[in-house]
């Protein structure tokens, strides 16, 4: 920042009361690219580095007290530090967190998300959002058959090449470095809020798979859309048996318990939820019609491949079931 301009009081004062977050600041350049571990973080002269966080306030290194209005980049809903949310980690930590096996919680957990998510007939889980949205892309290209995916202007759905460019720059289509043309060439890019020239796309181009978009609008909505327009994409896309995608990452129990699309009465074909559903822990899903993710079933698969043991051989040895299947 320049130190002439009309901010250097307020940079002086800034710099007077953070030095322990100044001093950190320096020390991440020696370990991260631009001293940062997410994008978001870049501020001038440096940002803060928070020691603890509790409802919705947040302290600094160097004791200075803020009202958060990051929340977690959207994931904690019931604030910092909630009580029973810390005892219930507290608990599970005790008992164990990755077991390599089910546990009745994953089963309690699919179970409230189908009942809280209009569109949730079954549930997958993943590790992110990032990852939901990947999978719900893969999903819609492989049920449809068709290889390509619209998305919109500045709406953000995680790091993946899919979704990397077209958010805060490339909005021309072209590909951030790193990403392969031909994924690019397969994404198309319009902007949001005109439900004629999506409608106008998908009467020209026969290959379109899905249309993803976060439906309360670009910026977890910070450049609104309205439910005519959700309406409007819900009419043509299934029209066209294009899969309609909504990224509900940060909009999912948020802006209703069901999300945007409860809120708005408009249900998509497939849901990316993340963020509140793990409660700021890591976690995502992707939830919907229960015909598109039956490709994620073993059974459903094997039967379409005459492979009906499939799931019940993997791995048995000696079962003679099994021995005359194909694998
Ligand atoms: C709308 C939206 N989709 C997807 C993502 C990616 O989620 P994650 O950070 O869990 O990979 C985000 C993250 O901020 C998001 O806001």
């Amino acid at each position: 920042m320049d130190a002439t301009s009309s901010n250097s009081r307020v940079v002086a004062a800034y710099r007077e009361r953070t030095p322990a977050s100044e001093r950190l600041s320096r020390e991440a350049r020696e370990s991260f690219p631009s001293g940062i571990t997410h994008d978001s973080r870049r501020l001038l002269p440096y940002g803060i580095y928070v020691d603890h966080a509790k409802g919705p306030r947040k302290w600094d290194a160097d004791g200075n007290e803020y009202v958060d209005f990051y929340g977690g980049h959207g994931a904690l809903l019931l604030g910092h530090g909630r009580a029973e949310v810390v005892e219930a980690v507290a608990r599970q930590m005790e008992r164990g967190t990755h077991f390599g096996a089910g546990h009745e919680l994953e089963v309690r957990w699919g179970a409230l998300v189908r009942e809280m998510v209009p569109s949730a007939e079954t549930v997958r889980f993943t590790s992110s959002g990032t990852e939901a949205n990947l999978m719900a892309l893969r999903l819609a290209r492989a049920f449809t058959g068709r290889a390509k995916i619209l998305r919109f202007h500045g709406h953000f759905h995680g790091w993946s090449d899919h979704v990397a460019f077209g958010v805060g720059d490339h909005f021309d289509g072209t590909a951030t470095p790193g990403v392969l043309a031909e994924i690019a060439q397969n994404t198309v890019l319009l902007p949001a809020d005109d439900v004629d020239a999506v409608a106008g796309l998908l009467e020209a181009d026969g290959d379109i798979a899905a249309v993803i978009l976060e439906p309360t609008g670009a910026s977890s909505g910070q450049i609104p859309l309205d439910g005519d327009f959700l309406a409007g994409l819900r009419e043509v896309t299934r029209a066209h048996g294009v899969m309609l995608i909504f990224d509900e990452v940060v909009t999912g129990f948020r802006v209703s318990p069901g999300g945007a699309q409860a809120h708005y009465g408009v249900t998509p074909d497939l849901t990316s939820l993340a963020k509140i559903l793990a409660g700021g822990l890591p976690g995502g899903a992707v939830a919907g019609r229960a015909d598109v993710l039956e490709l994620l079933d073993f059974d459903a698969a094997a039967e379409k491949a005459g492979q009906s043991h499939f799931r019940i051989c993997r791995g048995v040895t000696g079962d003679s079931r099994c021995s005359k299947r194909r694998f």
